[in-house]
């Protein structure tokens, strides 16, 4: 059952494409955006105000993720909280708001008493889920099922990318009705995300080296990860799988932080990630990063470079270098996100460690 693979993570990080695939599967027909199974209607949509993501964990992360895209193509607030901070605050909700609760197993109990909050206030709420019928969705006004297929493995990965997917059609969905976005340009936006199976086959085909490096950098004692923009919420999930698989202390950092706090951690052959964005996307957010990377390197850090195929400015910087595709920006954190699993799960195997059920973990967190 695990397809010839020792771990079911290993086999749900390969699944990634056809994940992907199936997310997106049935939801542009005739030249639009078709949300989900329930259906929530265009005025509801159009009548949105504000959005809130609520989750938990690597779903958090995807919320994230999807606040850059979602502001950008939508032109309204997003805030993303995390569902055990929401639930306990007074969130300023109205019939106008939507939120977004987004759970791999729909039963996270934070989650769903975040569900339960936000409908108390009037607020609709989608669920955004992986797991037919489970208890979010059934309490949400409406759901967006990821379809990636069962996840096993405590460390999420097929699901994560998915939700991302998922998040992005609802950005997506609330641009068309709200008219930010022609049909066109969703429809354009809609085909680059159609393309993103393959771009993350491309990143599989091409782990060995982030294996390798895995088993060299395993002794390490800590591991730092930085990223901007989309690569922000990235260098936090890299760091999450591997305190989660590893037990090792890994932190992930907005690299714009680094001069109020972090850089002092930096010591001499500690290992840092860093996510590039695009040579081609943003000038000046690629500019920067590069210069927090200079900085870092010039305190000894060795420096692990995720970056775009031919980004030559940052070669000299690099320590380790991990080439992922071309792809645009909004979408760098599903060919991005791949080599720190693979890094993750391969730095816990070398340390001799169960991959699919790490210490103290469930792979459902249905107690507070
Ligand atoms: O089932 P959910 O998506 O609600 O789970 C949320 C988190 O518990 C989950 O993402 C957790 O952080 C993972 N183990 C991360 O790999």
């Amino acid at each position: 059952e695990k397809g010839g693979h020792e771990y079911f993570m290993l086999k749900e990080i390969d699944e990634q494409p056809e994940a992907l695939a199936n997310t997106l599967r049935g939801h542009f027909e005739a030249g639009r955006i078709i949300l989900d199974e329930q259906r929530i209607s265009d005025q509801d949509l159009r009548d949105v105000d504000k959005v809130f993501v609520v989750a938990c964990g690597s779903a958090y992360h995807s919320g994230l993720v999807a606040k850059y895209a979602i502001e950008h193509w939508c032109r309204l607030p997003v805030e993303v909280e995390l569902a055990s901070e929401f639930r306990y605050r007074d969130p300023v909700l109205d019939r106008d708001t939507l939120v977004v609760a987004v759970s791999q197993s729909g039963e996270t109990a934070d989650t769903l008493e975040a569900v339960r909050h936000a409908r108390e206030q009037k607020a609709r709420v989608l669920a955004v889920c992986n797991t037919n019928g489970a208890q979010i969705p059934r309490e949400s006004d409406a759901v967006l099922y990821t379809h990636a297929g069962p996840e096993i493995g405590v460390a999420s990965t097929k699901a994560f990318l998915a939700q991302i997917a998922a998040n992005y059609l609802v950005g997506l969905a609330l641009a068309q009705a709200r008219g930010t976005k022609y049909p066109d340009e969703v429809a354009r936006e809609f085909g680059e995300l159609e393309a993103m199976p393959a771009a993350v086959q491309k990143v599989l085909s091409t782990v060995e080296q982030t294996r390798e490096l895995g088993r060299r950098i395993a002794d390490s004692r800590a591991v730092l990860f930085l990223g901007r923009h989309v690569g922000f919420p990235v260098a936090l999930e890299g760091a999450l799988k591997l305190k989660e698989l590893a037990y090792m202390h890994a932190e992930g950092f907005a690299a714009g932080e680094l001069k109020h706090g972090p850089i002092a951690l930096i010591e001499e052959g500690l290992p840092v990630v860093v996510v590039m964005p695009s040579p081609k996307g943003r000038a000046v957010l690629h500019s920067k990063l590069v210069s927090n990377i200079s900085e870092i390197q010039a305190r000894g850090a060795r420096t692990i470079v995720i970056a775009e195929e031919g980004d030559e400015t940052v070669r000299p910087f690099a320590d380790e270098l991990i080439e992922v595709p071309a792809v645009p920006t909004l979408l760098q954190p599903l060919v991005s996100t791949v080599p720190l699993q693979v890094l993750a799960a391969e730095i816990a195997r070398s340390r001799g460690y169960d991959v699919d059920k790490p210490r103290n973990l469930a792979k459902s967190v249905t107690v507070e």
